[in-house]
């Protein structure tokens, strides 16, 4: 089973080939097409932008992941089982350019279309060259990116539930929000996380404190935009704060990802999971994978923790595959004409109690 997927949700166009194979997952070619440089100048993704690069970017990233595994556009109707596409949720204007194309595509090639949620796309990444049937279920994924940041508690690959999110900032737009306030630039995660390190390969003690948010609560949601207004006040209050960065980006990184391991944690022991997952474009961060195995290993030993490789962390098309072949397998396709871009694609929201 192979098949081709889509992703331009936001500001990557991205395709790639993969199929399922003895129980597992095996990426044949995964294509990305960041416009990382071309939104920099204006600190964040602007999506009229972002949309006409897609139209550009769209059919070589397509021609590119298809020659990689071996194909080309006269095969792939062949040699293909199906084509999944990011429904949503993302910008509007970008999700249309890959699902009209996927649509279009999916028509010419008599192809079965794999509509798939962003999210599960991301928390799919996991299961990418893993033994599925090994898997142990229940699961809680620590699913944090840009635009969001949810606890997903799944039975089984194709169920899902949030059982936990964001009540404002996601942690990717806080880290970018942070870098800004820093001066450090854009995309903010990787830029804090490299300022960070440079203050802890020399040192392990700060007398700076920002808040830790949420954690007092007794349920799974969290909240960010208090700790980026805490950052502003304390580099307002520190005339000195400029001679300090890499120790204000150590203290706020640290602060992001012990709020969420603790929430993690806690209800990964609530809920009583057999395995917890990372997904999202902040799962590319050391720090959190770090304090997420150390704390894990300590509080819930016999929990397992997959961590995604760095390739599918950021928004990818494997990742969408991975979800996208799981999907087919369990015969979960849509007919061409009812597959619509979703900006706003809710996931089934369920307050688990405890
Ligand atoms: O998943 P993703 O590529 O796009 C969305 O679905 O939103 O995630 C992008 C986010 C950005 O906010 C970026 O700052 C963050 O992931 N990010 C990181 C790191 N690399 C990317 N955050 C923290 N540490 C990193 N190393
Ligand atoms: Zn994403």
């Amino acid at each position: 089973m192979k098949i081709l997927a889509i992703e331009t949700s936001c500001d990557e166009t991205a395709a790639a080939v993969a199929h399922l194979t003895n129980d597992r997952i095996i990426i044949d070619s995964n294509i990305v097409a960041s416009q990382i440089d071309i939104h920099q100048a204006f600190g964040g993704v602007v999506p009229e932008i972002a949309a006409r690069e897609h139209v550009r970017q769209i059919l070589p990233v397509i021609d590119q992941a298809l020659h990689q595994a071996g194909l080309n556009r006269k095969t792939a109707g062949q040699k293909l089982s199906g084509l999944a596409i990011t429904q949503g949720p993302g910008l509007m204007t970008s999700l249309l350019v890959g699902v009209e194309t996927a649509k279009s595509l999916a028509l010419t090639w008599n192809l079965p279309l794999i509509p798939v949620h962003h999210i599960i796309g991301h928390i799919a990444a996991n299961f990418i060259n893993r033994q599925l049937s090994t898997l142990e279920f229940p699961t809680l994924a620590l699913t944090v990116s840009g635009g969001h940041t949810a606890l997903v508690l799944m039975k089984n690959p194709l169920n899902y539930q949030i059982v936990g999110q964001t009540l404002d900032d996601a942690a990717g737009e806080a880290f970018d929000k942070a870098a800004n306030l820093l001066q450090l630039g854009y995309p903010g995660g990787p830029k804090i996380s490299a300022s960070a390190q440079k203050f802890a390969q020399y040192n392990k003690e700060t007398l700076i404190k920002l808040p830790k948010p949420m954690l007092r609560r007794t349920d799974y949601h969290f909240s960010f935009s208090g700790l980026k207004t805490a950052l502003l006040y304390a580099l307002r209050d520190d005339p000195h704060w400029q001679q300090k960065i890499d120790e204000y980006a150590y203290v706020f990184e640290l602060s992001v990802a012990e709020v969420l391991v603790r929430k993690t944690i806690k209800a990964a022991l609530d809920l009583k999971v057999k395995t917890v997952f990372l997904a999202g474009g902040v799962a590319a961060n050391q720090q959190l994978r770090q304090i997420l195995e150390q704390v894990l290993i300590k509080k819930l030993p016999t929990v397992k923790l997959l961590l995604p490789e760095m390739a599918y962390t950021t928004d990818n098309a494997a990742m969408i595959a991975a979800a996208g072949l799981i999907k087919l397998q369990a015969g979960q396709t849509a007919p061409v004409k009812t597959v619509l871009a979703q900006p706003n694609f809710p996931l089934p929201l369920t307050i688990a109690k405890n």
